[in-house]
């Protein structure tokens, strides 16, 4: 396999076919799919129907998964394919933002447009099912795949997850919504049985599919783990009455790869697809297959169920117009060196996503030291790994020795370049101001040497996580929050050397901040995970190109202890802060965060006033409405990112607070802007376990409208 350059290429020498990846408008409703998908599936054998649910095996198509194909009726193979950020195992495509970054735009368009360019270049190579997005919740802060995803907050999840799937669904391709369910942590992710009450399920960790339902999602992906010591790929209940029937999900529940444990159970349970196919990778058996043709003759299994699963997996295809002007398959995801050269990249892709890498980008602490202006300096030094262009290469990137710009697993995707931190920066200085750096973390006194005599001290830092297939130092959910390669002593030593150091640290999620107090550090820069145009991203921001206006998906704590939930090692994973995931446990139990859920700051200033609350009905579902008018009252443009927190009357039993709006609104110096907010039925109601039912509690509700979970400017109350 050829393993991805990381060098500095420039993508316009490239030469080979363009894709056309115009998208076609195919798209239908779930009735007129349906209607297609019966047709076709009512000409098939029980062996072609059998065909569309199976995987072909891991490791031997072109995609990480293939269904097999039926002839007269003629049906494709479908090319499934990771992943949440990008096309995986691609050449020519662009390796864009994680999840966690969209998240952190807190910009629902920024979202969708993302989900576009990753729907585009998969349509490009021919895929037809996403395997994206992932919306498992960051419960715990250090679990190893939570960058893929969109932060610890359903709703937010649940606004991010349904942009994917319309931005990817929009370009012809199915999308995956995974890991279902109470997939949150890597750490015995086979082998251990979530405990949770049916409430939590429901307005924590179920919220996100039901608002993907709602966009139309074409396919989920049962997940590894247990729920009630059934495997959730044959949990009927999980599956069946949850999804399907409570949440009228009209599309296909495929298994996470090797999730699959029966031929009967799992197609009575719920599950349509198995994949990669085969029972243990390479085996050439399967669960499905042969095997359910068996269980279909003999009874165990009804030919109606069979008919569902092909028919779901077909209307899904039908539904996003795959049936017309498609793209062949070009990936050869396990024959990288016969990969047809097909270009999906694009020059708008790569300014996309240079654009959303600074619209991530999180400034959590400046004394006035950013922007920079070229005139005020000579020399800037720069300091760490996290700085440098990464010169090693492996399996699904599981190793690093640079600047860190996504997780690992199969979440990841093949790098065309990486712009440095040092190259973006240095680019942006000009030839005027002398830019020096040191890699090695470890010899704490020459960086403080090359620190010492600079205008000012850039000192970076990161740490690292991902999928439990690959370990990386004893990692994958990260034992701890601490910086890696020694970015505590580093980030002190510069600072104690140099009174005006900047800290930028690459991470998967919060990290533990002991040198914060220092006097020293005049700003704190936090660009998450930002692809491949990292370096000129971030001298956007550092320049003041672009005013920052990301915000935390996440709550940074000021220890590991003061957080809600934490990587259990038990088999039995106990849900025990219920409804009080990140920061809402905060909340709760009024406990200080370092920097809380929801936090930014900007190179401006922003006011809140006039916030006028209404429960006047409106149209669809709204049950109240709220208007407050943003006023940038600095002297720079930028965009602010106003939130709205609901307290439902206390008689609910709900957290102190909860995120049900938000909207990024940018405003020229001194321009002011009326930002809208509607609350419909769904926004305010709750799982009463009683009568198994959503509903809207009566009594006193609060809008707290603020520029993050705990900067609230303006509230009202309204009587339901
Ligand atoms: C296992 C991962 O959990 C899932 O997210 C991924 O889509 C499949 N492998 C296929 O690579």
């Amino acid at each position: 396999m050829i393993l991805p350059s990381l060098t500095s290429i420039t993508l316009l020498a490239l030469t080979g076919i363009l894709a056309q990846a115009k998208p076609t408008s195919n798209l239908r409703t779930w009735d007129e799919a349906y209607a297609k998908a019966e047709q076709v599936v009512s000409k098939m054998s029980i062996e072609q129907k059998v065909g569309l649910t199976t995987g072909m095996g891991w490791g031997i198509t072109n995609c990480v998964g293939n269904t097999y194909a039926s002839e007269d009726p003629d049906f494709p193979s479908l090319c499934l394919q990771d992943g949440p950020l990008g096309t995986r195992y691609a050449s020519n495509a662009t390796a864009g933002v994680s999840g966690i970054n969209a998240a952190a735009t807190f910009d629902r368009n920024l979202m969708y447009k993302r989900a576009e360019v990753i729907g585009k270049e998969s349509r490009g190579k021919g895929v037809h099912i996403q395997l994206g997005p992932s919306v498992d919740m960051l419960r715990a802060p250090n679990g190893g795949r939570g960058w893929e995803g969109f932060g610890e907050d359903p709703y937010l999840q649940g606004v991010a997850g349904a942009e994917f799937v319309k931005g990817v669904q929009d370009q012809n391709l199915v999308a995956t919504a995974k890991h279902y369910v109470l997939n949150n942590q890597e750490t015995n992710r086979t082998t251990s049985n979530s405990d949770v009450d049916d409430r939590t399920l429901r307005e924590i960790y179920v919220w996100p599919y039901a608002r993907m339902v709602e966009a139309g999602i074409g396919s989920v992906m049962c997940s590894y783990n247990y729920y009630e010591d059934v495997h959730i790929c044959e949990n009927d209940y999980m599956l069946n009455t949850v999804l399907k029937k409570e949440l009228s999900f009209r599309g296909f529940v495929m298994s996470d790869w090797g999730a699959t444990h029966s031929t009967a159970p799992s197609a009575n349970g719920g599950l349509d697809m198995t994949m990669p196919g085969d029972i243990n990778y390479g085996d050439g058996l399967s669960y499905f297959g042969p095997n359910l043709t068996k269980a279909v003759e003999n009874g165990e299994v009804t030919e109606e169920r069979l008919t569902d699963m092909a028919t779901r997996i077909a209307a899904a295809h039908f539904k996003v117009g795959q049936d017309k002007d498609y793209p062949e398959t070009t990936l050869r995801s396990f024959d990288r060196q016969n990969e047809p050269e097909v270009i999906v990249t694009s020059d708008d892709h790569i300014n996309f996503v240079r654009e959303i890498g600074a619209a991530s980008l999180i400034l959590l602490t400046n004394d006035g030291i950013l922007p920079l202006s070229s005139k005020d300096f000579g020399k800037i030094a720069i300091v760490g790994s996290d700085a440098a262009p990464p010169s090693v290469e492996c399996t699904d990137l599981a190793c690093n020795d640079g600047t860190y710009v996504q997780g690992w697993g199969s979440g990841t995707v093949d790098f065309p370049y990486i712009i440095s931190p040092t190259e973006g920066i240095t680019n942006r200085a000009g030839d005027s101001v002398k830019v020096v750096h040191t890699y090695d973390d470890w010899d704490t006194e020459a960086a403080a040497e090359l620190a010492s005599d600079a205008d000012i001290a850039f000192v970076f830092a990161k740490t690292e996580a991902g999928e439990e297939y690959l370990m990386v130092d004893g990692n994958n959910d990260r034992k701890n929050l601490t910086l890696w390669n020694n970015g505590d002593n580093l980030i002190q030593a510069v600072a104690d050397a140099n009174e005006n150091t900047v800290v930028v640290i690459h991470s998967v999620g919060p990290v533990l901040m002991p040198w914060i107090a220092h006097k020293n550090i005049k700003a704190v820069v936090w660009p998450g995970l930002p692809g491949q145009e990292t370096g000129n991203s971030l001298a956007d921001v550092l320049f003041g190109d672009v005013n920052p206006s990301g915000r935390l998906p996440y709550t940074i704590a000021k220890k590991e202890e003061d957080y809600g939930a934490h990587i259990s090692a038990e088999y039995n994973i106990e849900y025990g802060e219920k409804l009080n995931v990140g920061y809402r446990h905060f909340d709760a139990n009024d406990i200080e965060p370092l920097f809380a859920f929801g936090y930014g700051l900007s190179y401006s200033t922003f006011d809140y006033g006039k916030l006028k609350v209404n429960t006047k009905r409106g149209k669809r579902d709204t049950l109240a409405t709220a208007t407050v008018f943003v006023r940038n009252t600095g002297d720079v443009d930028g965009a602010e990112v106003a939130q709205a927190y609901i307290s439902f009357p206390e008689s609910a039993g709900e957290p102190p607070k909860v995120l049900r709006g938000f909207e990024r609104v940018y405003l020229k110096a001194g321009q002011q802007r009326k930002v809208n907010f509607e609350f419909t039925e769904t926004d305010l109601s709750i799982y009463d376990e009683e009568s198994s039912c959503w509903v809207v509690p009566e009594g006193e509700y609060t809008v707290s409208i603020g520029a993050s979970s705990r900067d609230i400017r303006e509230s009202a109350t309204f009587e339901l």
